[in-house]
């Protein structure tokens, strides 16, 4: 679906996270879409390296910690600079918590530590970008604004592999994207989030205890459509969420879980 006509200027979507994984799949996505596109990432190699290889031209790939206030400062600066002002954020980039396997890290276990790294990036780290991107809107309408969050299954149903931290960093997100849909209403920018299930990437294997082979997930009888997720039909909601066919849609979850919760 080709968001931008002819004679309209190209939008420009900044995506954290987006070296990896999901973010990258949406990436590809947007910048199939029509969309310049601006990855963000801890990662700044291979932030480079994906952004040089999406279609189109006029990509590129920064060094941002979404965690660090003056990091996303710049990089929404740099953004604006050098492509044009953001008008699409989608917020992937995030961190897992992992036990000693097997297993899911115990409360009673989490440090104060582990509890503050996980939060840092994503709660802190959805709330700085989102922050941002509404501060440099400066009171104005932004055409098409939209904002896509990241939460989990976990942050709805208390996790399966993860624990507290990175399941209560998701609640986090859910209800911080609700508050800035409405906020954000009055600039015609929607914020909507998009909570997975277990999907294909470099995070989920780590949820994989040593010596179990390929196998990617340890769960899919728990998994109604019987299989784990692929990072293109997260990229695909994402899609949908900022193409103009969703500008009546904001505060919404999508859920794209296989079915793992109803509701
Ligand atoms: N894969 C899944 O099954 C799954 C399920 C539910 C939710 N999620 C969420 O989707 C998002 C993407 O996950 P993924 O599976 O693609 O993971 P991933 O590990 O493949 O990618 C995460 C990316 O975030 C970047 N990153 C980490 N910390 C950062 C920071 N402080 N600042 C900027 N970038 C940082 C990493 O460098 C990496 O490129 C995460 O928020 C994750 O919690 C994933």
């Amino acid at each position: 679906m080709t968001t931008t006509t002819s004679n309209s200027p190209r939008r420009v979507a900044l995506v954290t996270g987006g070296a990896s994984g999901l973010g990258l799949a949406t990436a590809r996505r947007l910048a199939a879409d029509g969309l310049t596109l601006v990855l963000a990432d801890l990662n700044l190699a291979r932030a480079q390296s994906a952004a040089a290889e999406l279609p189109g031209a006029g990509h590129f790939g920064l060094r941002c910690d979404v965690g660090d206030e003056a990091s996303v400062r710049e990089a929404f600066a740099s953004a604006a600079d050098r492509a044009g002002e953001v008008s699409v954020l989608a917020c992937f980039a995030g961190i897992l918590s992992t036990a000693p396997q097997p297993g899911r890290l115990a409360t009673i276990d989490i440090s104060l530590d582990e509890w503050d790294r996980v939060m840092q990036v994503n709660a802190r780290g959805s709330f700085l970008c989102i922050r941002e991107m509404l501060r440099r809107a400066g009171g104005r309408p932004v055409p098409h604004g939209r904002i896509v969050t990241v939460a989990s299954l976990a942050g709805q149903m208390g996790g399966m592999q993860s624990g507290a931290a990175y399941s209560a960093s998701k609640g986090a997100v859910l209800a911080l994207s609700k508050v800035a849909a409405r906020e954000a209403a009055s600039l015609g920018i929607t914020v909507n989030t998009v909570a997975p299930g277990p999907i294909d990437t470099p995070m989920l294997q780590l949820t994989v205890p040593p010596g179990n082979g390929d196998q990617k997930y340890m769960g899919t009888a728990a998994v109604p459509l019987g299989r784990i997720g692929l990072p293109e039909e997260i990229a695909a909601a994402v899609g949908y969420l900022v193409s103009p066919d969703a500008a009546f849609v904001t505060g919404a979850t999508i859920d794209v879980n296989g079915g793992m919760l109803m509701r």
